[in-house]
């Protein structure tokens, strides 16, 4: 088989897409939004062609083949056994927690418990909904792979809030965006105990899952809470794996029959249960035949984790880079830069010509400073972005 080509940069821009077209200017080298700056398998391209070619674009709906399909991937993949009827298509894994909040969320004062940092999608959907935010921090310990430092849960901070009888829901990142973690299944274990004790749903989001680092094995929480699956429901989507985002297609698993008719009836108030034709047919042929394409990434993605990472210790010795277990998403402590990360951000933009996102957007831990980096362009692309920001770090009053 011909060696996938991660290497060259499609051309992006003047494409309506969000990470390269909001840039005011034609030099600034953007890494931010988390997409990729990689063309899709060529399998999607060509299904894709054909049903263009058909010249017919009517309704679509979710056809049993797609259910199939993932259901296939999940089990072949990820060793998880599901049943099509559970699945409830959605536009997107952020329409799920919006579905969620309104089946869940009913009373004043009810809400959600959310790990920080947490990715700023999710604090948006929640402020959005006027849900409450129950903020359960992260712990930061020493790494554990190939990083300068790590996360863990701090189950005691959990267990309080999860006691709290206004907390209604646990929104688990498995994988986490931003902090990197790939849960082991002790970790889910633990999550599912103190949340079943005090009645709290748990909505596990993995549509981080796929992108583990190569020798990283990811945990579906339904695997660990076998047994109690009317306690929660996880949200999945082929889109973050194969650079699908644009197309609006994702599942929530869900086994409870209730919340299930219940999230469907919010998808059909609000609109978002209305898939387009493309979306299921992309996301099943990713399913039945990218399987290789994936592995290839997964290998690239690690590259260019490496090569970061050598950089900023070789370079930046004052900034450090979290563990990435999985997702194409580093985190980077700049506190030592003794600047606020919104600032740096935004100097970095306008000074340095790149876009990253300031830590600030993700509840950074008050007083402390991160950047997010996406790692998922030509190894080129970010190279030279990283020595811009050098530069800029290295010749300006930043961290004198
Ligand atoms: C953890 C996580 N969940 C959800 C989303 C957004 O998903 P969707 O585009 O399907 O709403 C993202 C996008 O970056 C994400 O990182």
């Amino acid at each position: 088989m011909e060696k996938i080509d991660f290497d060259t940069l499609p051309q992006r821009r003047g494409t309506a897409c969000v990470k390269w077209d909001v840039l005011s200017d034609g030099e600034t080298l953007p890494l931010w939004v988390a997409d990729m700056d990689f063309r899709a398998p060529p399998e999607i391209i060509s299904a894709l062609h054909e049903r263009v070619d058909s010249g017919v674009f009517g309704y679509a709906h979710a056809p049993e083949s797609w259910r199939q399909s993932l259901a296939h991937w999940l089990a072949l993949r990820h060793g998880w056994t599901i049943d099509t009827k559970w699945l409830v298509e959605t536009t997107g894994v952020l329409r799920s927690l919006g579905a969620a909040l309104n089946v869940f969320c009913a009373n004043k004062d009810d809400g959600i418990i959310l790990q920080t940092p947490a990715y700023c999608g999710f604090l948006e959907v929640i402020h959005d909904h006027g849900v409450k935010l129950f903020e359960s921090p992260l712990r930061r310990v020493t790494s554990h792979g190939e990083g300068d430092f790590s996360y863990e849960m701090d189950f005691d901070d959990l267990e309080r809030k999860a006691s709290d009888p206004h907390a209604k829901l646990f929104l688990l990142c498995n994988p986490h965006n931003p902090a990197g973690r790939t849960w082991s299944a002790d970790e889910l274990r633990c999550v599912g105990e103190i949340c079943r004790r005090h009645g709290v749903f748990v909505l596990s989001d993995e549509i981080h899952a796929d992108l583990q680092m190569p020798g990283l094995r990811h945990v579906p929480y339904a695997k660990v809470a076998d047994g109690f699956e009317d306690t929660f429901m996880t949200f999945w989507s082929a889109t973050k794996t194969f650079n699908l985002a644009g197309l609006h297609v994702s599942a929530a698993v869900c086994a409870n029959p209730k919340v299930r008719e219940r999230m469907r009836r919010m998808h059909s108030i609000h609109g978002t249960g209305y898939l387009n034709t493309f979306g299921f047919l992309a996301s099943s042929v990713a399913w039945e035949k990218c399987a290789y394409w994936l592995d290839e990434l997964r290998t690239y993605l690690h590259g260019n984790y490496l090569a970061f990472l050598k950089f900023v210790r070789e370079r930046l010795p004052r900034v450090h880079v979290a563990d990435l277990d999985a997702t194409y998403l580093a985190w980077l402590d700049v506190t030592e830069l003794g600047v606020s990360s919104r600032e740096l951000a935004q100097r970095l933009e306008t000074e340095a010509k790149v876009k990253l996102s300031p830590g600030d957007m993700f509840l950074e831990p008050k007083g402390e400073s991160f950047l997010r980096v996406n790692l998922a362009s030509p190894r080129s692309m970010l190279m030279e972005a990283f020595e811009r920001c050098e530069r800029f770090i290295t010749g300006s009053a930043i961290g004198a």
